[in-house]
């Protein structure tokens, strides 16, 4: 292997869904540097669908609390981001990532109202110094939200060859109209998700929960490549 693939496949190797960070500031400078990465990343036609609102200080600490007191509504309605039912294969692999995860936490699996709780660390970008928060104008179709993907992914590795972690946070699509009302979103566009920034708390045995994935026989087919 050579040297670049060794340093590249170390990087996006090391990216995980850290969800305890250390107060350490991030410098608005790294910030920028990775999101000037990022938006290097490709998207069909060259559309960048992307948009996202940065968040430190009070004015991320505002959007939490407005988002914990609608967490605390439990008339507000779920986020169905998942098919239900969800079919087993996926399904297995939710409850086994629940197992891991609540595991950490020594959170039973019918504590409901622990649960919750851990939960609601999402909206609070869980102790992170940086939150941010990615919309997408709501005319477009799935295959620009591939494009997001790409966009999402090249943070996260941006990220780590700085020495950050992220967690990306489909949880914030729940509260369209606070996040909305409070960040002054741009009209007719979406919130496709947030972003937890910051330095991992390394101690933190959830951030250590090494989520496994199924090796590559599982989910390619290779026809003609030996010919
Ligand atoms: C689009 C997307 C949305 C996610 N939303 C959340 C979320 O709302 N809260 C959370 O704690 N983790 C969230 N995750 C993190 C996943 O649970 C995590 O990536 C997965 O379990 C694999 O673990 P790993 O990233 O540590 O390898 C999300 C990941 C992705 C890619």
């Amino acid at each position: 292997m050579n040297s670049d693939a060794y340093i590249v496949d170390s990087v996006i190797r090391s990216r995980k869904a850290v969800r305890v960070f250390r107060p350490d500031a991030v410098s608005k400078e790294d910030v920028i540097a990775i999101l000037d990465v990022a938006r290097t990343a490709p998207s069909n036609s060259n559309t960048q669908p992307w948009r996202v609102h940065v968040l430190g200080g009070h004015f991320k600490q505002q959007l939490s609390d407005a988002l914990a007191t609608a967490y605390a509504d439990v008339t507000h309605p779920p986020l169905q981001h998942m098919p239900e039912p969800l079919p087993d294969s996926f399904r297995s692999r939710q409850e086994d990532f629940g197992v891991r995860y609540y595991g950490a936490l020594r959170i039973d699996k019918t504590d409901v109202v622990a649960r919750s709780r851990a939960t609601g660390r999402n909206f609070d970008f869980f102790g992170a110094p940086v939150g941010m928060i990615f919309t997408v104008d709501a005319c477009l179709k799935k295959y620009s939200w591939l494009d997001y993907g790409l966009f999402l992914q090249t943070i996260m590795i941006a990220a780590r060859s700085r020495g950050l972690d992220t967690c990306p946070q489909v949880s914030f699509a729940r509260y369209q109209t606070v996040i909305a009302n409070h960040l002054q979103i741009e009209p007719g566009h979406e919130v496709v998700c947030g972003m937890s920034l910051g330095y991992a708390d390394n101690d933190s045995v959830v951030n250590r929960l090494n989520i496994p994935r199924e090796s590559v026989d599982r989910f390619a087919r290779f026809d003609g490549l030996d010919e």
